[in-house]
């Protein structure tokens, strides 16, 4: 915190979204999304051995984390998004990532990647899980009915404990607004 002439202000541009427990699972993903956006963008500015290992990395949680991830968000949230164009962007997004991903295939076979691209690609995956950390999943769990809620928590959870007996996933721990164990992730 920034103590200023008596206010006191959150030195976070963003402060922590209070998640609801029904979304969290979905917040936890975000955090390998992110590390592998950060991954590229750092790769970007270094050598071609740390742009070939970065977009090696990223190709493979897509396969293992990233695609799921996109799979469990049009199955389960489309429905409760209530705005068509959110509907429309989150599904254009998904469709730019999986395209930056056969990039990176193609990417992966030259000599020295493109840092251009490999910077673009972490921007473009940090850029969607932002929206919805900060707009979309808002939304939903502002529209939503509890009802709504509850059928999703539901299914979020299932997902999560089939995953997590795959080993496959992991993030910080954050805080919910229902539900008595720390979960969500926050972007
Ligand atoms: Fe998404
Ligand atoms: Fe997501």
């Amino acid at each position: 915190m920034i103590y200023r002439k008596g206010m006191v202000m959150n030195e976070h541009p963003h402060p922590p979204i209070k998640r609801h427990a029904a979304l969290a699972p979905l917040s936890r993903d975000h955090y390998v999304g992110l590390v592998h956006a950060h991954r590229l963008m750092k790769a970007a500015q270094k050598g071609r051995v740390a742009r070939h290992k970065a977009l090696a990395d990223f190709i493979d949680a897509w396969t293992t984390e990233i695609a799921p991830h996109f799979q469990d968000e049009e199955r389960l949230l489309l429905p409760l998004i209530s705005l068509a164009e959110d509907r429309r962007r989150l599904l254009e997004e998904h469709a730019s990532i999986e395209r930056a991903v056969e990039h990176a295939r193609t990417l992966r076979k030259s000599v020295d990647p493109d840092p251009a691209s490999v910077s673009d690609m972490g921007r473009l995956l940090e850029g969607h899980i932002r929206w919805e950390e900060r707009v979309l999943f808002n939304r939903v769990q502002d529209g939503a009915s509890s009802e709504q809620l509850s059928g999703l928590q539901e299914c979020t959870s299932q997902v999560e404990r089939s995953r997590s007996r795959s080993g496959s996933r992991s993030g910080p721990p954050t805080r919910t607004s229902t539900g008595g164990s720390p979960a969500g992730g926050n972007a």
